[in-house]
C-alpha cells in the first residue's frame, strides 16, 4: 500500500478528487495525511471529517523559508510517504526540500507549461489572447513550475471568457488528470527517461 501525503493551501478540490478516486477505484494506495500551510485552508476540515490525519504548518510561524521547509519536511516524513502531492500548494519550496523528495513529488499547475509559470495564470492566458488553455501535472524540480510532465489537459478559450469561467473549465480537467497521474504513480506506471515521463502502458498523457 503506497502512502500519499497531500499538501494544500486552500479549498483542496484536487485533494478531494484524488482521495475520492483512490477509494472508488481501489488503488493500491491511501491518502495518509493532508498538510496545509494556511489556517484558512478549507480542505483541512474536509480531510479531518474523513478521518485523514491533518496538520497545519503555518509558514508565517517560521522565521525563514528554510525553517519552514524543514518543519514541513519533518511533518511529511512522520508519515513516510511514497508520494507527496502538491494540490494547490501556493508556497515556493527550496531546492533542498525538492531534492529530498526527488522522483516522488508531484504538482499540478493550471496552464500548459512551460507557458505561464507562477501566479495569475488564467488572467495572463486571457491577456495575450491564447486560444487554448489547460493544466499540467509534473514532477517537481527546484525550478518553479518546471519538471518532467506527466499529463496535460487542453481546453478552448472561448469568446467572452473571464478568469472565473476559464479557471472553472480548466479545474474540471484537473480533477481528471491529477487523480489519473497519481494512480499511474502508485501503480508504478511512470518512468522518467531523459527528463521525459513515459506511461508504461502507453496510455494517452493528454486530455483534450
Ligand atoms: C488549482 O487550479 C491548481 O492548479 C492551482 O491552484 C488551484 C487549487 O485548487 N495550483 C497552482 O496554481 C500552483 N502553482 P484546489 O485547492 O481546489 O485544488
Amino acid at each position: 500500500m503506497k502512502r500519499i501525503v497531500i499538501l494544500i493551501s486552500g479549498r483542496g478540490s484536487n485533494m478531494e478528487a484524488i482521495h475520492r478516486r483512490c477509494a472508488e477505484e481501489g488503488w493500491p494506495a491511501q491518502v495518509v495525511a493532508v498538510i496545509a500551510n494556511r489556517p484558512q485552508a478549507g480542505g483541512l476540515a474536509w480531510a479531518a471529517e474523513r478521518g485523514i490525519a491533518t496538520r497545519l504548518v503555518d509558514h508565517r510561524a517560521h522565521a525563514s523559508r528554510e525553517a519552514f521547509d524543514d518543519a514541513l519536511a519533518a511533518a511529511i516524513d512522520e508519515h513516510q510517504p511514497h508520494l507527496v502531492v502538491l494540490a494547490g500548494f501556493m508556497r515556493v519550496l527550496g531546492a533542498a526540500f525538492v531534492r529530498h523528495y526527488e522522483g516522488r513529488l508531484l504538482n499540478i499547475h493550471p496552464s500548459l507549461l512551460p507557458a505561464f509559470p507562477g501566479l495569475h495564470t488564467h488572467r495572463r492566458t486571457l491577456e495575450v489572447g491564447c486560444k487554448a488553455a489547460g493544466a499540467t501535472v509534473h514532477f517537481v524540480t527546484p525550478e518553479l513550475d518546471h519538471g518532467p510532465i506527466v499529463m496535460q489537459s487542453v481546453v478552448p478559450v472561448l469568446p467572452g471568457d473571464d478568469e472565473h469561467t476559464l479557471s472553472a473549465r480548466v479545474l474540471a480537467t484537473e480533477h481528471i488528470i491529477y487523480p489519473l497521474s497519481v494512480r499511474w504513480f502508485v501503480e508504478g506506471k511512470l518512468r522518467i527517461e531523459d527528463g521525459r515521463v513515459r506511461q508504461t502502458d502507453g496510455a494517452s498523457q493528454v486530455l483534450i
